[in-house]
């Protein structure tokens, strides 16, 4: 099997998850290793004993190596300068989400992507989780009906330090990301619109907005209420955020961690109707996460074929986030054009 020659840049915490999980994999090799930092790079060489050399800069690694792929896992304000110069340089890209910072970043990544015909594929790695696939699954099988109404709330007290202290619009652009992708994935429904207000709460340590209430109507009707906080201290939810759908049939609740289950409408009368509990049966067999989202994307450009995580659809995503940040500075309900 010919392996593709991977450099990675950015050496920090997802670059060592990326690399962890990629070690093993016979298709894909870690050649190069990039840092602004280079004992980050040299840490993370030593740490997964990889047989790479480090650079401070892109550039460099590839005027020295013969490379296939990008994995780009540096900060977000980083990622419009290397996915697009890797793009350019004839290199595919994987990169951590999100796929840009702002709008015209993310349709200059989309358009150098379509022209140079290279796979630029995103981490969204909470579609690669048995929960979410049964979610999905209680939704396409018909199981509660038409979905009119997607809730999901994600609270949690997370203390970083470094970029994410400092960005503008940090829990919408780093995390909610997340949360839209999965209600896109979970209801196969795209935003239209969005109306958000974003915000501190009092003792946030933040300096950027880590607070937002948002609301998005999707293309078929539905709409989406979310509800979010890195910086709410006590009683958090799961990362993965706690679920309600509710179809024309019932509805399904995912807490973030038990397997998702339905309550759907047993008799068709009564004040309140009679329900029954449909259990969930995950048919998701691949790997968790991270190691999943990897697997589908070297899977699909060892292939010649597109990732469902490609920056095309993920732009559907990275919209809704855009939005909610423009919706929240305008004040006003404004539509997810990305
Ligand atoms: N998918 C997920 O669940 C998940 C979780 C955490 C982080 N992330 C994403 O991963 C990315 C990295 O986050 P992290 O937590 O690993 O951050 P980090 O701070 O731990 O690491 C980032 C690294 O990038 C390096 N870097 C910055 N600019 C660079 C540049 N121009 N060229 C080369 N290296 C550069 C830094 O020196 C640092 O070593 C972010 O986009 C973040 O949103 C995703």
């Amino acid at each position: 099997m010919t392996s593709l020659r991977a450099v990675l840049v950015g050496c920090g915490g997802m670059g060592n998850n990326w690399a962890r999980i990629l070690a093993p994999r016979q298709d894909i090799d870690i050649v190069g290793l990039v840092d602004l930092a280079p004992a980050a790079a040299t840490a993370l060489k030593d740490r997964h004993g990889m047989d790479a050399q480090t650079f401070r800069a892109l550039d460099d690694a590839l005027a020295a190596l013969q490379v296939d792929v990008v994995l780009d896992t540096a900060v977000p304000e980083a990622r419009r300068q290397i996915a697009g110069t890797a793009l350019q340089r004839g290199c595919h890209v994987l990169s951590e989400k999100p796929l840009a910072t702002s709008a015209t970043q993310a349709r200059e990544l989309l358009a150098i992507a379509e022209s140079t015909g290279k796979t630029h594929g995103v981490m969204q790695n909470r579609r690669y989780l048995a929960g979410t696939r049964a979610v999905r699954d209680l939704v396409t099988e018909g199981v509660i009906g038409d979905v009119g109404m997607i809730c999901a709330d994600f609270f949690i007290g997370a203390h970083f330090g470094g970029f994410r202290d400092e960005m503008a619009n940090v829990l919408l652009l780093d995390m909610a990301i997340h949360t839209f992708d999965q209600a896109r994935y979970m209801s196969g429904m795209d935003a239209t619109s969005a109306y958000c207000d974003e915000f501190n709460v009092p003792a946030s340590w933040y300096r950027g907005n880590a607070s937002a209430l948002a609301i998005f109507e999707m293309n078929r009707g539905a709409r989406v209420c979310y509800r979010g906080s890195w910086s709410a201290e006590g009683a958090r939810t799961p990362w993965e955020a706690e679920w309600r759908l509710v179809g024309s049939k019932g509805t399904a609740i995912w807490n973030g961690v038990d397997a998702p289950y339905a309550e759907v409408v047993a008799a068709t009368d009564g004040f309140m109707r009679p329900c029954r509990r449909i259990e969930s049966g995950s048919q998701w067999q691949g790997p968790d996460g991270h190691a999943g989202c990897l697997d589908e994307m070297v899977t699909a450009l060892a292939n010649g074929t597109q990732p469902m995580t490609c920056s095309a659809d993920n732009a559907k995503s990275l919209g809704m986030v855009l939005a909610a940040i423009e919706s929240a500075a305008e004040g006003k309900k404004v539509p997810v054009r990305l």
